[in-house]
């Protein structure tokens, strides 16, 4: 896993720190390499559509092999469902966030940390692939739809960050930085 740690965010762990405790069973949509597996004391599970390696050469680690969209689980058996640049590639994002709110034990949190339109306008044209083009705030907007109360824009810092600050950070992030990060409880 060590080959791996590079590609773990700071403020990703951050709010895994935060959000997570060591007796909370936690789920990652698109887990890819899982590099953050080891960044909390909460039991991980990762779930990823494949878990063929990367082009490449880094290799997936997967524990559930299923779409965001069809979740083979149980009503309320998470307290924390996350996602790292993941949602934009599901085919119906509304659908996996109502999965993710089925999958939630009640005040379970879901923590979608996905790229801003700005990166994702960028992708879509390298990719040649249509992404979707929401704001944080339209991102909000989808998990509020989904049933999630209490939604809050973070920004991609590893610490707390207290208004007017996070207000401006927010929109500095909107402007030039590639992040838009919403929580939301059950
Ligand atoms: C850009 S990668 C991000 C991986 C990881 N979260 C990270 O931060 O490095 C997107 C991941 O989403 C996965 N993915 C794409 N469509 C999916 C789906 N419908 N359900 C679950 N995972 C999916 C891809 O296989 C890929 O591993």
């Amino acid at each position: 896993m060590s080959g791996v740690n590079k590609y773990r965010l700071a403020f990703v762990e951050y709010y895994l720190r935060r959000f997570a405790a060591k007796e909370h069973r936690i789920l990652e949509l698109g887990c890819g390499m899982g590099q953050y597996r080891d960044s909390t004391s909460a039991c991980y599970v990762g779930l990823d559509v494949t878990s063929r390696n990367y082009k490449d050469g880094y290799p997936r680690v997967v524990d559930i092999v299923a779409s965001g969209t069809a979740i083979p689980a149980r009503d309320q058996s998470y307290d924390l469902v996350f996602s790292v640049g993941a949602l934009y590639q599901m085919p119906d994002p509304l659908k996996v966030l109502y999965e993710s709110h089925r999958l939630l034990t009640p005040e379970g949190r879901g923590l979608f940390a996905e790229y801003n339109r700005r990166t994702l306008n960028r992708l879509e044209i390298e990719e040649g692939v249509k992404r979707p083009n929401w704001t944080p705030w339209g991102l909000k907007h989808l998990l509020q739809q989904a049933g999630f109360r209490k939604c809050e824009l973070l920004p991609p810092i590893p610490r707390e960050v207290k208004q007017p600050a996070k207000s401006f950070r927010l929109i500095l992030e909107e402007l030039v930085g590639q992040w838009a990060i919403v929580t939301g409880v059950k």
